[in-house]
């Protein structure tokens, strides 16, 4: 398989919704919040964009929070992210990236935010970070993270552009195999719609499939796979028989 981003239409939604963000009027507020389902491709989708950004000039900052973070370890992630140390007292630091956000227009992405989305004190920092730049501010997380920020109204007003990632339908299908795929081959309109239905339109475990037919083709010296070709082999991982 190519390691390549394919510009599906979550892609295509993720760059729309960021524009908007960039050239909104004064008055609309300019936090953005990209959620969906695991493996969906957001994190994927979003460090495309960032790198695209840089090399358009822009100077985004991009941090991915984890299971562990406090507001202390949140802070030094960012400051790492602009190239410092933290400063302590943090409210230093929190100075520091206000002030190098405004100086350089740096805009911020947070990725995994479910897991500071609960802690009052990082999300106000937020807050204070984007009350202080309205510099677009963007989290990404799962479902759930559109639920539980909407109960923190002070960021929630604040949110004027936001996208669900949804599933990968045919035609996102038929991209990635066609963009993705090493070997010259073709997957069958069959295959395809039924690794769509299996993967609930999965990113990752489509492309999972698609790397096992990949091989499959290889090994069978096949420039064509449709579901009568692939057979009752396993696909998936809770259905097995045939292993590829
Ligand atoms: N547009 C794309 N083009 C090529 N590969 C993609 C694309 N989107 C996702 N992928 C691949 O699908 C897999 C899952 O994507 P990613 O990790 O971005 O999903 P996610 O929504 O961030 O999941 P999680 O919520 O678990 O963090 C990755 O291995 C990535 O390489
Ligand atoms: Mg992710």
């Amino acid at each position: 398989m190519k390691h390549k981003i394919v510009e599906v239409k979550n892609v295509l939604r993720t760059q729309d919704m960021f524009a908007n963000l960039q050239s909104r009027s004064d008055i609309t507020p300019g936090i953005g919040l990209i959620h969906g389902a695991s493996g969906f491709g957001k994190t994927t989708t979003v460090t495309y964009m960032v790198n695209q950004l840089t090399s358009m000039g822009n100077l985004p900052a991009f941090v991915r929070c984890c299971a562990t973070d406090t507001p202390s370890s949140f802070l030094a992630r960012v400051m790492k992210e602009l190239g410092c140390e933290p400063i302590f007292p943090l409210r230093k630091s929190v100075d520091f990236i206000i002030n190098t956000m405004n100086e350089q227009q740096i805009s911020l992405f947070v990725d995994e935010a479910d897991h500071i989305i609960g802690q009052s004190k990082t999300m106000e920092t937020i807050r204070d970070i984007y009350d202080a730049t309205e510099l677009p501010v963007v989290l990404i997380g799962m479902e759930e993270i559109a639920r539980r920020i909407s109960h923190r109204k002070q960021l929630f007003n604040r949110i004027s552009e936001w996208i669900e990632f949804m599933p990968a339908d045919n035609e996102d299908v038929s991209m990635f195999a066609t963009e993705l795929l090493e070997i010259d081959v073709t997957v069958g309109e069959d295959l395809l719609d039924y690794i769509r239905q299996r993967s609930g339109g999965e990113v990752r475990r489509t492309l999972i499939a698609l790397e096992k037919i990949e091989r499959f083709a290889l090994s069978n010296e096949l420039d064509f796979v449709d579901k009568a070709v692939w057979g009752d082999g396993q696909l998936f991982l809770n259905h097995s028989r045939r292993q590829v």
